[in-house]
């Protein structure tokens, strides 16, 4: 069996080569007493709140259900994976790869697939009743050329804007807007009784998250899914009118968004600050576990029955220094006790069909309308959270989000409506990168 030695210098490899030969040698002489115990190593970006909550879960049934295995954690902090995906990266680039990692399903699973960074799982697949456990089409996106690459966990909804009722409320506020124009009325409205910034926003995935449900608005659910695979045109003038709303949503959200993840933002939720944030669903379980139960949420204006999906997943690294211990945590997630104990901690959907929660606990009813709605609603995928593009082609999408966003800025902290030349040398920075991803995509 593995001893703990090799994870433990390569997790200070940070602090420099000097300290990590001392602390090595250190762990050498510790390691004498412990060398039954083989580490699984896993790489996630779920560092706090409901995230963590979610890992903890997991981590409990993997120390059950694997005897002589040991997890190490392998997070590095920073929403939708923005600061791990970079780390992640340089260590596979230098061979030092992390057991398992947590991966989106769909396009950006396709990357570590063609790289050769990720194992075949087809016969723990086989062996395990995964392919009868798990939604057809999910197998579907993580598979390549007749091979499954990835265990999925769950599901979330990125499509679905958080409210703090009472200060909608207090601003006379009571309905649901439908409409992009009703919502933006109802955050002028806000604005005039006194908040400043009506929307909670963040740094640039969380725009992208933004602009995405405005895209699904103006164009439906085909035409939407469409722009990434080369079948909606992204110079039309429905997408230029999603950008100009995207303007106008942007004009009400707080100045300092670009320094901002998305439990920043979600603080000026809970403390009153404003009134509405658009974020995945993944906010109900953080907004519980952080003491906020007074929320309440909607989908999307004009986004209907659509349900934009994203799914978390992990795989068997290439070069994995523990691939038994690391099969059996994947089998832990794949499981219907691991999925339901993750799930309910997470406030996802489970991916199995039949995962249930920990005796004695229940899905939140937040959760339980999710599910309802992943059965019935239309799927689309999501390119900030990689089941719709790329991860260079998100990469670019969100330095285009970026260079706007700051444009925004140098005006007024409080600008009511964008410059034609930003929302238009945005069109064309998007229009770019989508030329150029399906371009490589299709060759
Ligand atoms: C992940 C979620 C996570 C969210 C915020 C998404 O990309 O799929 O699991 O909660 O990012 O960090």
């Amino acid at each position: 069996m593995r001893s703990t030695r090799r994870s433990l210098a390569a997790r200070l490899t940070a602090a420099g080569a000097g300290l990590v030969l001392m602390l090595t040698a250190t762990a050498c002489s510790a390691g004498d007493d412990d060398t039954d115990a083989a580490t699984v190593e896993v790489f996630t970006w779920w560092a706090e709140g409901g995230e963590k909550a979610g890992l903890d879960a997991l981590v409990s049934r993997f120390t059950a259900d694997c005897p002589g295995q040991q997890f190490t954690d392998g997070v590095v902090a920073g929403g939708a994976g923005i600061n791990a995906k970079q780390v992640l990266t340089a260590r596979l680039a230098q061979g030092d790869p992390p057991d398992t990692f947590q991966v989106h399903a769909g396009a950006e699973l396709t990357d570590y697939i063609d790289a050769g960074q990720v194992q075949d799982l087809t016969a723990e697949y086989d062996a395990w009743g995964l392919r009868q456990a798990l939604p057809e089409g999910l197998v579907d996106d993580l598979t390549v050329n007749g091979k499954i690459y990835s265990v999925p966990a769950n599901v979330h909804r990125a499509n679905v804007v958080w409210i703090n009722p009472q200060v909608l409320s207090n601003a006379g506020i009571h309905t649901t807007p439908k409409t992009i124009t009703a919502l933006l009325r109802d955050m002028e409205k806000l604005r005039k009784s006194g908040i400043e910034s009506p929307l909670a926003l963040g740094r640039d995935w969380t725009q992208l998250m933004l602009l995405e449900a405005v895209l699904i608005s103006k164009l439906g659910a085909e035409r939407f899914s469409g722009l990434f695979t080369g079948e909606t045109s992204w110079s039309s003038s429905a997408v230029s009118a999603g950008i100009r709303d995207f303007g106008k949503l942007m004009s009400y959200s707080n100045a300092d968004r670009d320094a901002m993840d998305w439990p920043d933002a979600e603080r000026l939720l809970i403390d009153g600050k404003a009134g509405y944030q658009l974020m995945g669903d993944w906010e109900a379980a953080d907004l519980e576990a952080k003491g906020f139960k007074a929320y309440d949420w909607f989908t999307f204006p004009g986004n209907g029955e659509v349900f934009q999906w994203l799914a978390d997943s992990f795989v068997l690294a290439g070069g994995a220094p523990n691939p038994e211990g690391t099969k059996c945590w994947l089998k832990t997630v794949a499981s219907a006790e691991g999925q339901g104990a993750f799930n309910a901690a997470k406030g996802s959907v489970p991916a199995r069909t039949d995962a249930a929660t920990p005796a004695g606990t229940v899905f939140s009813s937040y959760q339980q309308s999710a599910m309802e709605d992943w059965k019935t609603a239309t799927p689309v995928p999501s390119c900030a959270h990689g089941s719709a593009c790329s991860q260079a082609w998100q990469n670019a999408v969100n330095s285009a989000l970026s260079a706007y966003s700051t444009s925004q800025q140098s005006t007024t902290t409080q600008p009511s409506t964008a410059s034609p030349q930003s929302i238009t040398a945005l069109h064309k920075a998007l229009i770019a990168a989508a030329n150029q991803f399906i371009k490589q995509e299709q060759e």
